[in-house]
Formats: C-alpha cells, sequence, structure tokens
C-alpha cells in the first residue's frame, strides 16, 4: 500500500478533505461524550518541532493519546538531528520505528525530503511555507458556525506568509474566493496566485477586500524566524489591521479567525479578537479534533 503524506492541501482531493472536516465533528461530539475510541492502539506519531509551538504540540499529543496511541517529542536540541544528521538518514531511521511523522521546520524542502525517504505518513506541522493541519481546524470551524464555505468569499488580511499559501490552497480544496490585502514587497509566492487566479485577487486596500466579505482572517506581521525584521514590519504592515471598521465593511454575519499567537494592536485590535462571539478560541482547541481525523485517516489500518 503506498503512503499518504500530508505536506499540503493538495495532497488530499477535495472529497477526502470534506469527509475529514465531519470526521472531525464526529471525533469532536465522541470526544464530549466521553466515548472511548483507540484506533491507533500501540502506534506512536513521532514529533519533529524545530520551531516552538503551544496548539500544535498539544493538539498532536493528546490526540495520540486520546486515539489509544503514543506521541514522541523530538527537538533538534536532544536529537541528532541538531547536530546535522541528514533528513534522509533520520527519515529511513525515524519511519523503520514509528507509524507516522509530524514536523515543523523552515524550509518547505525539508518536510519534502522526509516524505521521500519515509516509509510511515509524513504531516507537515509547518513550514516556512505551508501550514495546512491550521487550515483544516478553520474550514471546521467555519463549518460549525456557518455552514458549507463553499461559494463564500474570504479576505486575507495582512502578510502573504505560510498561513497565506495554504489559504490560496483551501480556496481551491474548498471552493470559495479569496481575496488577499497585503503591501507591496509582502505578497505571496506568486507562482502560486497565478496557478489559482480563478478564485484568488490581491487588493491592496482592506476595506475594498473587506467588502462583503464572510470571512476575515488575519495572521501576525512577523512570522517564526523573522524576529529580527519586527521594526520594519510594524511599519510595512501598519495599515493592514483588522479592526472593528474592517469587520463591519463585511458581511454582519462575518466571523474573524486568527490561527494564534495573536499580538493585539499590531493585526488584530483586541476590540475585534475578544468581541463577544468570537470564534478563535473555538478554531484552536479545533486543531485537536480535525488533526485526530486527519491521524486516523493516515494511520490507522
Ligand atoms: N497556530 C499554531 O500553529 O500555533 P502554535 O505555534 O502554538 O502551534
Ligand atoms: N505565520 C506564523 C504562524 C504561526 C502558527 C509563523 O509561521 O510563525
Amino acid at each position: 500500500m503506498t503512503v499518504r503524506h500530508f505536506l499540503t492541501l493538495k495532497d488530499l482531493t477535495p472529497a477526502e478533505l470534506q469527509q475529514l472536516l465531519k470526521r472531525g465533528i464526529e471525533l469532536k461530539q465522541m470526544q464530549k461524550a466521553g466515548e472511548i475510541f483507540e484506533p491507533l492502539k500501540n502506534k506512536t506519531l513521532a514529533m519533529i518541532f524545530e520551531k516552538s509551538s503551544t496548539r500544535t504540540r498539544i493538539s498532536f499529543e493528546t490526540g495520540m493519546t486520546q486515539l489509544g496511541g503514543h506521541a514522541l517529542f523530538l527537538s533538534p536540541r536532544d536529537t541528532q538531528l541538531g547536530r546535522g544528521e541528514p533528513i534522509e538518514d533520520s527519515a529511513r531511521v525515524i519511519s523503520s520505528m514509528v507509524d507516522g511523522i509530524m514536523i515543523r521546520t523552515f524550509g518547505h524542502d525539508i518536510v519534502e525530503t522526509m516524505a521521500q525517504y519515509s516509509q510511515a505518513p509524513v504531516i507537515n506541522a509547518l513550514t516556512d511555507d505551508f501550514h495546512p493541519c491550521q487550515l483544516l481546524a478553520d474550514m471546521q470551524t467555519y463549518y460549525e458556525h456557518r455552514g458549507s464555505i463553499q461559494g463564500k468569499t474570504v479576505t486575507w488580511v495582512g502578510d502573504g506568509n505560510n498561513m497565506c499559501h495554504s489559504y490560496i490552497n483551501a480556496a481551491a480544496q474548498y471552493d470559495f474566493k479569496l481575496r488577499i490585502a497585503c503591501p507591496e514587497g509582502f505578497d505571496p509566492n506568486p507562482e502560486l496566485v497565478t496557478a489559482h487566479a480563478d478564485r484568488v485577487e490581491i487588493v491592496r486596500n482592506v476595506m475594498d477586500a473587506a467588502e462583503s466579505s464572510d470571512l476575515i482572517v488575519t495572521d501576525v506581521w512577523a512570522s517564526m524566524g523573522q524576529e529580527e525584521e519586527q521594526r520594519l514590519r510594524e511599519a510595512a504592515f501598519a495599515d493592514y489591521q483588522v479592526n472593528k471598521a474592517v469587520m463591519l465593511q463585511a458581511n454582519s454575519d462575518a466571523l474573524f479567525m486568527h490561527c494564534l499567537p495573536a499580538h493585539r494592536g499590531e493585526e488584530v485590535t483586541a476590540e475585534v479578537i475578544d468581541a463577544e462571539g468570537t470564534v478563535v478560541w473555538d478554531e484552536a482547541e479545533n486543531r485537536l479534533h480535525a488533526q485526530k481525523a486527519l491521524l486516523e485517516f493516515l494511520m490507522s489500518n
């Protein structure tokens, strides 16, 4: 049987993503009802973290426990990865002992190489280019609160970063229109935009981009690894904040989402992210449920 990986949303078909979304909701209901469901008994997920994490680590580790399996936290500081053991060798060795590998790292080529040499499924838990696991949670959250996202308009505000790239893939896989409001010089990968030109457009002005939108999404101005650019980015992104005026420009039932961690007063105001009825906490919790569906899909027999 060929091993399936999850490096971007394009590794699953739109039908499989819908199946996963529904399964995430089911697994959530089962867990809330106290039902024990252990399809991954005796299975181990290796979790390699080359960048910090709160949500991703907790959701994958807890998810594996709830599914009856085990998760192994590996940091480059304590493994030979940090001392330069090649990814190819690490992939061969780690995957010979575990049933799945989750990796958060810098270059997207690293997860691609890991997948190429791994005999177990590899899950991208964030690279500089993509963060597909977050989209599983975001799409589940939208569905739970507003129903199908098909045909809706989503507005991305801010950096053309890994989250923005995954929203571009999501526009194709979940069938919605995406407007990207980013300052010049911080555009998403132009090849990705061109490849999705039928449903993705760059709109420089935030208010124009937000008009009649169903979902407004943003992310930090400086991602992990860009800490030294913080000051420069604060200046560049000053006009790219999601505030009440931006939300008022969107549809009256528009949702606001943020993958977190958030910087109140920078990419979003406290008034928006902490508004009554905010879904950002559901969005964070859904990392657990959506990824349990993914783990079951990739790792159960
Ligand atoms: N949203 C997200 O991936 O959060 P962490 O960096 O805390 O894992
Ligand atoms: N764009 C952010 C997302 C964090 C979950 C980063 O890469 O740091």
